[in-house]
């Protein structure tokens, strides 16, 4: 409404300027001078009819009602309307939320309507230190409720997370939340993701057989150490956006990825993708969307330390030290040398990582325990000769055996019956 009646003005003035510069500069004077006090008047009126004034009014008045003590009603009616912020320069935080969502901290509002709602975590988290953006992101500077909460503003890169993201940000300072077994009240989206990644699926396969995350794991996926770091066209840029349905977003890539990695990374010669070896794990909705919350929260810790839980990065382990899965299997055998040729090759060239042979190794390929019995030589060398069902045995395994080699390791498996 205001921002109308400002065009109106601009243009009554270059109409005015049209019509009287030549015949009454005298009126073409006072036109201006009217118009200048009209655009001041206006600042002032868009300044108090501000949307956060009206929220601080209203909250005040909820608030005199909520109170029975009539020296605290009097210090409410004297409160001054201002806007408020929290700034906290160590971690970069200016946020003014609080100009509106004020009743953040009273319990008395804890059933009152948004933005007063007192806030739960309000009572674990110091939040006139922290903010409010460190968990929820946003534009924190912003005044005004579109801008603030900034889902639909396209050159901002961190627009408020939906209320079921919110936990992205929990091992910011929550690293134990990456540790085995640990939990914590309000980040279960979060443990019970990690708790899935540590095998708890229906594969019984650990991610870091394939991916390495913070410094533990393999090679035949990305790094996923990151992954929550890169936003926006980054993340297009490096990433095949043809298969996903609906918007074309990280959120969405991600979860359908989830859901069926194959199909947001099927074989497609002229993007040259390659299908991916990642399984279909058969995820639900819900543990889809879990898992891509909390893989988003896969980021560089740049927080000091003092902001933190345990104000230590005890979790954040170094490179080169390897998976448990990987470990566990390879610790069965503390003697390779002693073992058959071919059973050497097999447990070498990590056939173990998708097949299992008596109750050990992964579940992403056929169990070879009794392969023996459904194979002799000549079927089996078919079988690694066609390319389509190699094709899932490919991305960094070495399957590139010479024929003396695939003989050996034939010869291991067919004897197992
Ligand atoms: C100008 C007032 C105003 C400002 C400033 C503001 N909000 Fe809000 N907020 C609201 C109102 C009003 C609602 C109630 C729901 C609605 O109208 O969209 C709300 C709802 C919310 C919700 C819950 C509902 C949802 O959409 O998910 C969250 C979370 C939230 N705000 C966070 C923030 C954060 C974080 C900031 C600062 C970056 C902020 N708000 C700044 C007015 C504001
Ligand atoms: C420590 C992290 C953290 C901080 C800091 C934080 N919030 Fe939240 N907030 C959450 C979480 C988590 C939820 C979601 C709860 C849920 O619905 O599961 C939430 C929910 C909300 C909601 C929606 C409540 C509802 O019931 O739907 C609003 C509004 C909100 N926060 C505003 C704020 C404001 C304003 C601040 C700053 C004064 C703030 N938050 C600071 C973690 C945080
Ligand atoms: C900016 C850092 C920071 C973020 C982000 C953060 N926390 Fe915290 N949290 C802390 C610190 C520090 C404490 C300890 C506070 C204290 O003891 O005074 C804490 C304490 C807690 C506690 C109480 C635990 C106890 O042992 O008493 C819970 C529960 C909690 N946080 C949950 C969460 C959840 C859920 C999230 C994500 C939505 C979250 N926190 C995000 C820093 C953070
Ligand atoms: C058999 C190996 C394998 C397993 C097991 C596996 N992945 Fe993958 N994953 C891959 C490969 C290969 C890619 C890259 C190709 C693709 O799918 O886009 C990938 C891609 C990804 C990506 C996208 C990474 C990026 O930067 O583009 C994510 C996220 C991911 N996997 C998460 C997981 C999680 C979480 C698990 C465990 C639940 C898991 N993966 C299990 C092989 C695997
Ligand atoms: C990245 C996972 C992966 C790795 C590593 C892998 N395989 Fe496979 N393997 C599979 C999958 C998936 C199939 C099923 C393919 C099909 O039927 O199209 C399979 C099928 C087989 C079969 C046929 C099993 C049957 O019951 O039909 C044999 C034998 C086999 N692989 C041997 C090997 C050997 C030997 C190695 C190591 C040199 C190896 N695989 C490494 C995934 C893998």
């Amino acid at each position: 409404m205001i921002e109308k009646i400002v065009v109106a003005i601009l243009v009554v003035n270059v109409l005015g300027f049209i019509v009287l510069w030549t015949r009454n500069q005298n009126m073409l004077y006072a036109l201006f001078s009217l118009s200048l006090l009209g655009l001041f008047g206006l600042t002032i009126a868009k300044e108090y009819s501000a949307e956060w004034r009206h929220y601080q009014h209203e909250y005040i008045e909820m608030a005199i009602g909520y109170e029975k003590n009539p020296e605290t009603v009097a210090t409410l009616k004297n409160t001054p309307i201002k806007i408020l912020q929290v700034w906290n320069s160590e971690l970069g935080v200016t946020d003014r939320c609080i100009s509106c969502h004020m009743g953040y901290d009273n319990p008395a509002f804890k059933d009152a309507p948004e933005p007063f709602k007192y806030h739960a975590a309000a009572r674990e988290h110091d939040f006139n230190k922290i903010g409010c953006t460190i968990c929820h992101q946003g534009q924190g500077q912003a005044t005004e409720k579109t801008e603030a909460h900034a889902r639909h503003i396209m050159n901002w890169d961190f627009p408020m997370w939906p209320n079921n993201m919110v936990q992205v940000s929990c091992p910011q300072c929550h690293e134990e939340l990456f540790r085995p077994g640990y939990r914590l009240k309000g980040a279960e989206m979060i443990t019970s993701s990690r708790d899935i990644t540590e095998g708890a699926n229906s594969l019984e396969v650990k991610c870091i057989s394939c991916h390495t995350i913070r410094g533990v794991g393999e090679v035949l996926g990305p790094d996923l150490t990151k992954f929550g770091e890169k936003i926006g066209h980054e993340f297009d840029g490096t990433h095949v956006m043809k298969y996903v349905e609906g918007e074309k977003t990280k959120y969405n890539w991600t979860y359908q990825h989830f859901k069926d990695p194959a199909k947001i990374t099927p074989n497609d010669p002229e993007l040259k993708l390659e299908e991916t070896v990642m399984p279909n794990f058969g995820f639900t909705d819900e543990q889809a969307h879990a898992l891509t919350v909390y893989v988003f929260s896969f980021r560089t810790p740049n927080l000091p330390a003092k902001y933190l839980y345990h104000n230590s990065q005890m979790f954040m382990k170094k490179g080169g030290e390897t998976a448990s899965f990987i470990s566990d299997y390879e610790r069965q055998f503390p003697d390779i040398n002693s073992l058959p040729a071919g059973q050497r090759l097999f447990i070498k060239s990590k056939c173990w990582f998708c097949h299992t042979i008596d109750g050990k190794g992964g579940k992403i390929g056929p169990d070879l325990t009794k392969v023996g019995g459904r194979y002799d030589k000549e079927k089996l060398l078919e079988f690694w000769n066609n390319p389509s069902k190699m094709a899932k045995h490919g991305l960094g395994v070495k399957f590139n055996l010479d024929a003396n080699q695939l003989d050996q390791i034939a010869d291991f498996l067919l004897a197992l019956k």
